[in-house]
């Protein structure tokens, strides 16, 4: 596991966009498995400025996204796909037949799930995964609990994250309850994994992964431990308390 404390927010979003960069560099079709939430906007920004300053080219790049609320339609501005859109795509050479967002809409959701796995490993896997964390150590939707599943699934959101995510929506009645999200075996399947985590609020958690010393499937992020190309890049704010007690 590679750890990266850096200052702040914008050396974290720089790194990591630069990471990104040197891997679509060495391989035009990279496959990116792409994360929302507020940690990677910063990176997202940065993707853009490369793009547009320095010519970075996402015109072979193919991406899948990790989640999606369920039964949110499209247009909704707190919709996975609408922030994806807004944030990254629509200001990049990103061809729309290569990005891949889980639909939160379909019919058959079991049957859907499974195609989305079984699209990833058709593509080649995912090159790079790019990660946040919760408060409570989820990664993508996988929740703490005692067992966890391994594919693309539909799961209920646990209160804490229902908490987290109202700071987007108007009230914290309209935060959907269910999403649709890869699974811990589909994102342990990616070659290169690059986690990112900011703020004070995520020092708990930082702690306990960066200590490195268990695993546990209360804290999904812990599984991690297990994967041989983890990159984490934090802030100081994020790695306060794993620093204090080194001291
Ligand atoms: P955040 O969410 O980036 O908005 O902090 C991360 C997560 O819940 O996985």
């Amino acid at each position: 596991m590679k750890i990266f404390i850096v200052k702040d927010y914008l050396e974290l979003s720089t790194k990591a966009a630069n990471i990104i960069k040197e891997e679509i560099e060495k391989k035009t079709n990279l496959i990116l498995g792409l994360a929302t939430g507020s940690t990677p906007e910063g990176t997202y920004k940065e993707l853009i400025r490369m793009h547009k300053e320095e010519g970075l080219d996402f015109s072979k790049v193919s991406s899948f996204n990790l989640d999606e609320y369920l039964n949110i339609s499209y247009s909704h501005p707190n919709s996975y796909h609408a922030f994806m859109d807004e944030k990254l795509f629509k200001y990049l050479n990103i061809d729309k037949n290569n990005v891949h967002i889980p639909d939160g809409n379909v019919k058959n959701v079991e049957e859907y799930c499974k195609d989305y796995d079984k699209l990833i490993d058709d593509s080649g896997g995912i090159d790079l995964q790019i990660l946040g964390i919760g408060q409570n150590g989820h990664i993508a939707f996988n929740e703490p609990d005692d067992r966890l599943y391994l594919g693309t699934h539909v799961t209920n959101l646990t209160e804490s994250t229902i908490k987290a995510n109202s700071r987007f929506f108007s009230s914290i009645d309209e935060v959907p309850k269910k999403a649709i999200t890869m699974g811990i075996g589909s994102i342990m399947k990616a070659k290169k994994i690059l986690l990112l985590a900011n703020g004070e609020k995520k020092a708990p958690v930082i702690k306990e992964l960066l200590q490195g010393e268990m695993i546990s499937t209360q804290n999904p992020a812990s599984l991690l431990l297990l994967h041989p190309d983890v990159t984490i890049i934090v802030d100081e704010e994020a790695a306060k308390d794993y620093l204090s007690q080194k001291k």
